[in-house]
């Protein structure tokens, strides 16, 4: 018998509670999250350390948490492999011949792999990897699209110890290239294509020309899926499938130290440099591990399907790391939400019989415009809990998106960044939701929004949302920029500060606000304003430019640039044009504003700062606030 939909209770105009199903409840692991979060944060050393039993070590650690502020080192001394606790651990047990991956190509095409089948292509690859003398701490950049050899590649990193750097696809050719140059990456691991509704999106293209000015690489790695194969340089350039075909199935995983690197992910901030944040094998396995269980309740009938892609953290965290820790069946597609309808994702959640579903506002307000006759068509039963990622998800959106799906789902509006490593505020299945918050801590962690001086502000008052003690996966640096790192921890006195503007209900639910610094989030991807600035100012008839983010109904935010030309230079609709394929040059398609404005001038503080808060406020007919600093 189907459940009773979920209350919606009306306590004040758009203060909505949900309750969850007793189906819900009876299921999850927590049921009292009230208890379990106290619990947990009398102390968290020691909630951690039972959390990092749950998995495998070679040998133990002698502290859980080694503290000197800002620098963290979890499980001292302890060695491990996150790979060994991804695949050997659950091929050791009936898991063996479990689904692992089940991945959907965008012509429908299928991909299964068993926990044995990706232990066995794992281990190739990293045999492969060590044929070419790659070994602990080399670094390796992988730019692939959304296939099964992305997840396999990462995986085969970790288990020798090198440190993979995932580049998302649809960065160009410099993006690429400044990242393969900061991370001095020794071999890449590209595709020759990728798809885009059905469009070739040549990555091999990319790749020659950002490798021709990175000296470090010494080798590309093409995963050859276009027949007949793309020709390779004999010197450089090996195929994949020759790569790993006659390399051994198995590969002894290095016994790495707990603080040992996994990855670097570049990110972007606020200024235009991209940084690479460092995360580490061991407490990065324990957290990933953990929330991916408790958040999206984990259990072994269930198909989990998560709708990142791998080259954003996202994928890291909860396609690749957490749910394999964790022995489950994920499904990964390729493609867009709507294309060749927008029935994609429904119907792969009833093909599949999907039970956990991890998405973004971004696309759920996408499918929202198509109307509710798609998720109609299909049968989603199967479901159990949702989930939200990357962005603020409207109250709106959230409400379609619990309509659609049968009004029981618990939807999991999962807060957390590339610097965080893990999810750290949300929902668990079992607690009383309200729509478009990320409502409280994950156990263990203590969060609060602070003024400037890190006081905690009333109810209901705006903030900074902070992170008041270590967590076992934050970042431990930002690669070759340890000052950097440490701003996190300087700007508000003893507490990590995410960027993100928040408050805090008389509940203690937080509802996040966006970001307080000059990062803007389209469609969930975050994309740095000083980033977009240098692209358009590197065009010859620009001499200054300013990019803010203006809201946008589906993307959340879209990015505005204004742009004071050079002497002599004439505004036109080509240059404005031109303007727009500079930064999908130089960036891609994904930081290409929607708008961009030809300026005299633009605000300015007196020592030259551009005011972008200044041309936000005008832009949406704003109070500007404080303008004492503006130079005219
Ligand atoms: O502003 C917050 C927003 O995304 C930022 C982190 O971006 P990134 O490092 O790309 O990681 C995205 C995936 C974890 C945060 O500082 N953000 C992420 N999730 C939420 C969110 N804002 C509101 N609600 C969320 N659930």
């Amino acid at each position: 018998m189907t459940q009773p939909p979920d209350k919606f209770e009306s306590l004040l105009h758009e203060k909505r509670v949900i309750h969850p199903t007793a189906e819900t409840k009876s299921r999850t692991y927590i049921k009292d999250y009230e208890a379990a979060y106290k619990q947990s944060i009398a102390d968290p050393e020691a909630f951690w350390d039972q959390a990092a039993k749950e998995l495998e070590w070679f040998s133990p650690w002698s502290k859980v948490l080694e503290w000197n502020y800002p620098w963290a080192k979890w499980f001292v001394d302890a060695t491990c492999n996150i790979s060994y606790n991804c695949l050997d651990r659950h091929v050791k047990t009936w898991r063996k011949n479990k689904v692992a991956v089940i991945w959907v190509g965008e012509q429908g095409e299928e991909r299964i792999f068993t926990y044995a089948e990706l232990y066995r292509q794992v281990n190739r690859c990293a045999n492969a990897l060590k044929s070419l003398g790659l070994k602990k701490g080399d670094r390796v950049t992988i730019y692939l699209p959304k296939i099964p050899e992305q997840i396999v590649a990462m995986l085969a990193c970790a288990r020798i110890g090198v440190i993979h750097s995932v580049v998302y696809s649809g960065f160009s050719a410099p993006a690429l290239q400044s990242r393969i140059q900061d991370s001095e990456a020794r071999l890449v691991i590209t595709a020759d294509v990728g798809y885009d509704r059905s469009k070739v999106v040549n990555l091999k293209i990319v790749v020659d020309q950002a490798v021709a000015n990175c000296p470090t690489v010494e080798k590309v790695v093409v995963v050859r899926r276009q027949q007949p194969g793309v020709p390779l340089s004999a010197s450089k350039e090996i195929d994949w499938y020759e790569w790993l075909k006659n390399q051994k199935p198995t590969c002894e995983p290095e016994k790495l130290d707990a603080e040992a690197p996994l990855y670097i992910l570049y990110t972007s901030g606020t200024t235009g440099k991209p940084k690479g944040v460092v995360h580490v094998h061991g407490g990065y396995m324990v957290g990933t591990y953990l929330t991916a269980k408790y958040v999206f309740d984990l259990h072994d009938d269930d198909i989990y399907f998560c709708v990142a892609d791998p080259g954003w953290v996202t994928g890291h965290s909860y396609i690749v790391y957490g749910p394999l820790l964790n022995g489950a069946t994920i499904l990964t597609a390729e493609g867009k939400p709507d294309y060749p309808d927008p029935g994609r994702w429904w119907s792969i959640i009833e093909q599949y019989g999907v039970t956990v579903f991890y998405t973004t506002p971004t696309a759920i307000r996408l499918l929202m415009k198509y109307g509710e006759d798609w998720p109609k068509k299909y049968d989603l039963s199967s479901l159990r809990v949702l989930g939200s990622v990357g962005e603020p998800i409207n109250p709106e959106a959230w409400e379609w998106f619990y309509h659609v799906t049968g009004s029981k789902y618990p939807i999991m509006d999962t807060w957390w960044q590339t610097e965080t490593g893990m999810i750290l505020i949300t929902p668990l299945p079992s607690i009383m939701l309200k729509p478009g918050s990320a409502t409280r801590p994950f156990l263990g962690i203590e969060a609060d929004v602070v003024d400037r001086e890190g006081n905690s502000v009333p109810a209901n008052t705006g903030g900074f949302a902070v992170i008041k003690k270590p967590w076992p996966a934050m970042m431990r640096t930002i690669y070759k920029d340890p000052d950097r790192y440490k701003s996190y921890w300087n700007i508000i006195p003893n507490c990590y500060t995410a960027g993100d503007v928040c408050r805090k209900d008389e509940d203690g639910y937080m509802w996040f606000m966006g970001r307080a610094d000059d990062v803007i989030k389209v469609a969930g991807n975050r994309i740095g304003t000083a980033e977009v600035e240098s692209a358009l100012v590197s065009h010859h008839s620009v001499a200054e430019a300013a990019v803010i983010g203006v809201p946008h109904k589906t993307a959340g935010e879209a990015i505005k640039a204004f742009v004071i030309l050079k002497q002599g230079e004439k505004q036109s609709a080509e240059l404005i044009k031109a303007l727009m394929a500079q930064v999908e040059k130089e960036l891609g398609k994904i930081a290409v504003p929607r708008a961009i404005d030809i300026v005299p001038s633009l605000p300015k503080t007196r020592s030259g700062k551009i005011m972008r808060r200044v041309l936000k406020a005008k832009e949406l007919g704003q109070d500007p606030g404080d303008i004492s600093t503006l130079e005219e």
